[in-house]
């Protein structure tokens, strides 16, 4: 009766059931992975929310509306008309694929990655093929592990910049190795820059935006969910750029235009909350650098994001590490095989967890591993 698109494992996994029974239980659980920034303590205008009496008439824009667009090019860098707008930055992901992909396609996405990616392309009925990140001293791009994986069938690359959980960034010429490749195979380039304006440092070779990427057909992807760190809000844009662009934001108009997802007292409230952003992301770059500060030089280099990972002895296995965690220390990380991680032992936390509960639950975290 039911589709074969997701593998439809029901079961929770037993970290969450641990975290289920000792919540049952009553007990106090240190949580680092909050990355829910209106469960973190910030503050937020009161007026952000006021209601809009423009929104009581309903003109439908497949695209969005005039205003909206023209606040998140201006947040963009980019013409208004290089913009689609969508109800998140997954629904942009699934408006891409069915844009760009029939079904049996693949997409090379980035390993450790996000884990949507994989649900957001089997819904499509598309194929993910996961491109290595390296590490040393820094993440890197494995482009001879990337090339390996092309085939006719690949329609894009996936980029998360800075990529959640590593935080890390695409470099310069990692950029002009992929262009070329997009160019030579007639791929696009989806750039998922979410986290674009959480970088802890600045670094000249890094690429900060593909926004402006002529050379291929590029699609950049952001949100009201972390710029405005606002994911109730539900508003996402896809901007388009390189060649045979506006022949895509037809098309894309044509799906935006079938579900006209995107409601309006959202897109007229935007460039309140746009304008609005400077004060919460302030308080959440303070939040991630006084966390980061805590882990005193144990995580991996990131270099931007919400997110940092901390590499665990070789001595267990990541799942006895995490369920250990919690079941002895009342502490709650994130397994790195959560994201793909290529080998173990790695723990992912939150750098928006408050700062005291933070503080603590890494002392926990780093005095059990030291046992
Ligand atoms: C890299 C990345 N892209 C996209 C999203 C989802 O964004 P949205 O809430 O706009 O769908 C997330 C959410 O955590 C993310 O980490």
């Amino acid at each position: 009766m039911f589709s074969s698109r997701l593998h439809w494992d029901l079961t929770p996994n037993p970290l969450t059931e641990l975290l289920r029974a000792k919540l049952d239980a009553g007990e106090t659980i240190l949580d680092l992975t909050e990355s829910n920034p209106t469960h973190a303590g910030f503050t937020y205008p009161e007026n952000l929310l006021d209601p809009d009496p423009r929104a009581l008439r309903y003109d439908p824009a497949p695209r969005g509306i005039a205003s909206a667009r023209e606040a998140i090019a201006a947040y963009q860098g980019v013409p208004p008309g290089r913009l689609l707008l969508t109800a998140s930055t997954s629904e942009s992901y699934g408006f891409l694929f069915k844009m760009l992909c029939d079904p049996g396609d693949e997409i090379l996405t980035p390993r450790p990655s996000y884990p949507l990616f994989e649900f957001l392309a089997s819904l499509e009925s598309v194929h993910v093929k996961q491109y290595p990140l390296a590490y040393h001293e820094g993440w890197w791009l494995d482009f001879d592990e990337l090339l390996r994986m092309v085939t006719p069938r690949t329609k894009a690359i996936l980029l998360v910049n800075p990529n959640n959980p590593t935080g890390s960034y695409l470099k310069k010429t990692e950029l002009e190795q992929l262009v070329a490749l997009a160019h030579a195979t007639d791929m696009a380039i989806i750039s998922d820059e979410v986290f674009a304006d959480y970088a802890f440092e600045m670094d000249d070779s890094r690429v900060s935006t593909l926004a402006h990427c002529n050379d291929v057909l590029t699609f950049t992807l952001s949100g009201l969910s972390k710029v405005c760190a606002l994911p109730q809000m539900k508003l996402g844009w896809i901007a388009a750029n390189g060649p045979r662009h506006e022949e895509a934001l037809e098309r894309l108009e044509w799906i935006a235009d079938t579900y006209l997802s995107v409601s309006t007292p959202i897109q007229l409230a935007a460039p309140r909350m746009l304008e609005a952003r400077g004060d919460v992301q302030r308080q959440i770059c303070e939040r991630t650098q006084q966390n980061l500060a805590a882990l005193n030089g144990r995580h991996l280099r990131v270099e931007g994001g919400w997110y940092a990972t901390i590499p665990m002895p070789r001595t267990r296995s990541e799942e006895s590490w995490v369920m250990d965690l919690l079941r002895e220390h009342n502490v709650l990380v994130q397994p790195g095989y959560f994201f793909d991680f290529q080998s173990e032992a790695f723990v992912v936390v939150s750098l928006l967890t408050k700062p005291d509960v933070f503080a603590e639950g890494i002392r926990r975290l780093l005095s059990f591993s030291e046992d």
